[in-house]
C-alpha cells in the first residue's frame, strides 16, 4: 500500500484527522438521511414482499450510519447531536450541524419518486454508484473505516440485488408496457449515478479537496475510475433485467451524491 495507514488508537495528524472526519461525517450522516428517504418510499410499496424487503434496506442503511458514527465517536465526536438533528428534522436538517449529500435532502430526493417503478429503478441505477464509491473506502488509509466499509459494501451489493429483483417483479406483473415505462425513466436516475463521484480529476472544475483526500489515501480512486466501475456494473444489471443502456446521458453534478467538494461542510468539534 502506498499510503501511511492508521489504526484504532493511533495518533492522527491534525490535518489528516480533519479531512477524514469530513468524509466520515458525510458517509455517516448521509447513510442515516438515506435510510429516512428510503423509509418514505414505503408509500409506493405494491405487495407485502416488496414492503418487507424495502424495510430490510432501511434497517441496513441505519446500520451503516451507526457503524460510521461509532468510529467518529472513537475519535472524540459527539455523534448523538448528529443523530438527534436528523431524527428531529428529517425534512430539513441544519447543514451547519450535519453533512447530508444533496441527493438525500428531501427537497432534492422527493421529485424523483412517483411510483414503485421509480423505487425499483433507484436501487438498480443509482445504487451501483454507491457500490463503487463506498467500495473505495475498503482500501483507505484509516483501517477501522476500511474494515467497516467491507461490510457496508456487501450490503450495498445486496441493495443492488434488491433493485434488480424489484425491477424484474414490476415487469413480471406489468408486462411489456411496464418495461417500456421503466426504460424511459432510467435516464433521470442515470444522471444521478453518473454525478455521484464529482467531476473528473483532470478538469479545471475539479474539487480542490480531492487532491488532499487522494494524497492522504482517504480517497483511493479518481472520479473517472469510479465512473468506469459504475458503468460496468450498471450495464450488466440493466442487461440482466432486459433494459437497454441509454446513450448520451450526462452527469448531473449538482445533484451530487458524492461529496468531495464539501469544503464548506458542518464543523466537527472533537473533544
Ligand atoms: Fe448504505
Amino acid at each position: 500500500m502506498k499510503w501511511k495507514t492508521y489504526d484504532k488508537g493511533d495518533v492522527l495528524p491534525e490535518d489528516y484527522k480533519k479531512a477524514l472526519l469530513n468524509l466520515m461525517s458525510f458517509q455517516g450522516d448521509s447513510e442515516y438521511a438515506g435510510a429516512q428517504r428510503v423509509a418514505e418510499n414505503h408509500r409506493f410499496a405494491p405487495r407485502p414482499e416488496e414492503a418487507y424487503r424495502l424495510s430490510k434496506k432501511v434497517m441496513e442503511e441505519m446500520g451503516h450510519a451507526y457503524y460510521v458514527w461509532n468510529l467518529m465517536q472513537d475519535l472524540g465526536v459527539d455523534v448523538n447531536v448528529r443523530l438527534q438533528e436528523l431524527a428531529r428534522n428529517p425534512t430539513n436538517p441544519d447543514p451547519k450541524k450535519v453533512n447530508v449529500i444533496n441527493g438525500f435532502r428531501k427537497e432534492n430526493w422527493s421529485p424523483f419518486f412517483e411510483c414503485w417503478e421509480d423505487v425499483a429503478l433507484f436501487s438498480t441505477v443509482v445504487t451501483p454508484a454507491a457500490v463503487a464509491f463506498l467500495g473505495q473506502y475498503r482500501e483507505c488509509s484509516y483501517l477501522p473505516w476500511a474494515r467497516t466499509n467491507v461490510r457496508v459494501h456487501k450490503e450495498e451489493h445486496g441493495h443492488l440485488a434488491f433493485g434488480v429483483w424489484a425491477s424484474k417483479r414490476c415487469i413480471e406483473f406489468g408486462g411489456e408496457k411496464t418495461r417500456e415505462f421503466m426504460q424511459e425513466r432510467i435516464p433521470k436516475f442515470m444522471k444521478m449515478g453518473l454525478g455521484f463521484y464529482g467531476r473528473p480529476s483532470a478538469g479545471q472544475t475539479k474539487s480542490q479537496m480531492f487532491d488532499i483526500y487522494y494524497e492522504y489515501g482517504i480517497k483511493v480512486k479518481k472520479p473517472e475510475e469510479l465512473q468506469a466501475e459504475y458503468m460496468e456494473l450498471l450495464e450488466s444489471r440493466l442487461g440482466d433485467i432486459g433494459f437497454e443502456v441509454p446513450q448520451g446521458v450526462e452527469a448531473d453534478y449538482d445533484m451530487r451524491m458524492g461529496y468531495e467538494a464539501a469544503e464548506s461542510g458542518a464543523t466537527i468539534e472533537t473533544a
